[in-house]
């Protein structure tokens, strides 16, 4: 795995928004990247609904807001009623496409099986998938956390034979964190997950660009902390930056504590004096 550049900052609208509200909010994103205040070192992007995926392709068309679907179907276009193709959400202005939320695996039977197929069917069409994976309440009960982690990111991967996805973006976000029930993981354990999730990354994908989010009740409060305190690539967010001020603020305490995080990194070791005190001939 190689880490990607720059840190990612997005929302998924969920199923949420009419066409009228969807094209209010990428106006006032739209005003605000043309106004020089989104920080240039994050990547936003949203994830609106199917219905308005077009609506917003065209208001934010060259702002440098990356737009994504939060699904699509593995298969090629054809008779699979309700459904809609990778190709279809790209033509309608999609870069990202989201695979298997936790919401999708529970509330409609989304398994590991149906995030491979979907992944490689992303990637086919030219889309990133956005993979998302995470472990229940009852799993991370029962100290199943990284075998699930594991299991579930290996799985997403299973179906691309020797293609490479261009870029990857994997969100750890635990079932128990997500939505207005949810509790917002620690520090301590996003910093897990993470471990995890890197170190199956790099045993089966190395050289791929990937970056792993963290997800589940990233809010104005809690964001900083996130950002600051672990070796995160971004946030990925849903109720909280429903609406553009809601993302924008989440952008600009994310930067802030980008560069904190870079000012009390470790300086590397001083290579020249050691090999010195090493060797002082
Ligand atoms: P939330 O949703 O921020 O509203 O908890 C997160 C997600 O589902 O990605």
């Amino acid at each position: 795995m190689t880490a990607a550049a720059s840190f990612w900052l997005g929302t998924s609208w969920k199923m949420t928004k009419t066409l009228g509200e969807a094209g209010a909010y990428a106006d006032d994103l739209r005003s605000a990247v043309e106004a020089g205040s989104v920080p240039p070192e994050l990547r936003l992007f949203v994830l609106p609904a199917a219905t308005s995926l077009a609506t917003v392709r065209d208001r934010l068309d060259g702002s440098g807001v990356a737009l994504g679907s939060q699904n699509a179907h593995p298969g090629p276009d054809g008779a699979v009623t309700g459904e809609v193709s990778m190709s279809m959400v790209r033509d309608a202005g999609a870069s990202l496409v989201e695979i298997g939320h936790a919401e999708r695996r529970t509330l409609l039977g989304e398994t590991d099986n149906m995030v491979a197929d979907k992944v490689a069917a992303a990637v086919s069409a030219g889309l990133t998938p956005l993979v998302c994976v995470g472990e229940t309440t009852a799993e991370r009960a029962r100290g199943e956390t990284p075998d699930v982690l594991a299991r579930q990111v290996r799985a997403a991967l299973s179906q691309l034979g020797r293609t490479r996805p261009t870029e990857l973006l994997v969100a750890y976000e635990p079932h128990w964190a997500i939505g207005s029930e949810g509790r917002p993981a620690t520090p301590a354990e996003v910093s897990e997950g993470l471990g995890v999730l890197r170190r199956a990354l790099d045993e089966d994908l190395a050289g791929t660009p990937t970056s792993v989010l963290y997800g589940g009740s990233v809010h104005a409060g809690n964001a900083a902390d996130l950002v600051t305190g672990l070796p995160v690539d971004g946030l990925f967010v849903g109720r909280a930056a429903w609406t553009a001020p809601g993302l924008l603020d989440l952008a600009h305490r994310s930067a802030d504590a980008l560069r904190r995080r870079t000012l009390h990194r470790p300086k590397p070791p001083d290579l020249v004096s050691a090999i010195v005190r090493k060797d002082p001939r």
